[in-house]
């Protein structure tokens, strides 16, 4: 019998918490002499945080066909046996309840243009170019060749996967030769390497690539709770953020400074930064 696929492991700040609440209840059942109020506030602690992310799913509308092809053919490969280049997981597939956030985006701004950074197994990408009206395009940015021709097989199967267009190669290169080009996007959803954030919207908003107006949303700004709770214990037991959490840390301080744009943090997953150009 082959192994089953393990499901993705926790990676919101929420179902972290859940998680958490969860090893705790468990390591406190057989202790004598726990007060029964505070076994009833832990329990009910557990059920808001880990019934929080079911719910949302419950309450968003549907996922196309196509989208939920996609994220299990994500589920069903072998991530592990991948060599080289950037680690990749299932667990960066943003998924149904972040997808329609995003179609929700592009509809009500009625963008026409939009650009991803960092587009993995191609969810977010297809699912905006889902909610693109008849000409729209979507120009998704991807590192790892391997990983982008995954998509591209998924887009094949999808009725929207031909207004997707993949760029493979470092985001930053792509970014600038698209701005060299004048090429000009209504939305931008970046979605790559942590580290590389602040020099993507520099790059964004220094160059005419975010249309006036334009709308940008940046994936993962809460990162797993790091900036403000820190990492999950480093060598000596201390609470050390990552190299990601302290990049996404001063990347949330310095766009909450920046006249260029207005946003806000949306606690979705694991954060989307929504700003508009200004
Ligand atoms: C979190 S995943 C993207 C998830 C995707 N947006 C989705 O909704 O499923 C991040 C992706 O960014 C890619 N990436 C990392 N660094 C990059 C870079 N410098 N340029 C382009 N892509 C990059 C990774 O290979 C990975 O596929």
């Amino acid at each position: 019998m082959p192994e089953p696929v393990p499901g993705p492991r926790p990676v919101t700040p929420v179902g972290i918490a859940a998680a958490l609440l969860e090893r705790v209840e468990a390591g406190l059942a057989d202790v004598a002499g726990v007060p029964d109020d505070v076994r009833a506030d832990l329990a009910r602690a557990r059920a808001i945080a880990g019934g929080l992310e079911p719910y949302l799913e419950a309450s968003t509308s549907p996922e196309s066909p196509a989208l939920a092809a996609l994220t299990e053919r994500t589920r069903a490969e072998d991530w592990s046996g991948r060599s080289g280049g950037v680690r990749l997981e299932q667990e960066m597939l943003s998924g149904h309840v972040e997808g329609a956030l995003l179609q929700l985006l592009v509809r009500t701004s009625r963008a026409r243009r939009v650009l991803e950074v960092g587009m993995f197994t191609g969810y977010s990408a297809l699912a905006m170019a889902e909610a693109l009206p008849e000409g729209g395009e979507v120009v998704a940015c991807e590192l790892d060749a391997a990983v982008a021709a995954l998509a591209a097989e998924c887009f094949a199967a999808s009725p929207a996967g031909g207004r997707i267009r993949v760029e493979v190669g470092p985001a930053l290169d792509t970014l600038r030769r698209l701005a060299d080009a004048g090429e000009v996007f209504d939305l931008v959803f970046v979605d790559a390497d942590k580290t590389g954030y602040a020099a993507y919207v520099d790059l964004l908003l220094d160059t005419g690539l975010l249309a006036e107006d334009g709308l940008l949303a940046l994936d993962n700004t809460l990162l797993q709770g790091e900036p403000w709770a820190g990492g999950p214990g480093g060598p000596d037991g201390e609470e050390q953020a990552s190299a990601n959490g302290r990049a996404v840390a001063d990347l949330n301080a310095a766009l909450a400074a920046d006249p260029r744009v207005q946003q806000v943090l949306v606690p979705l997953r694991d954060g989307v930064t929504l700003a508009r150009r200004v």
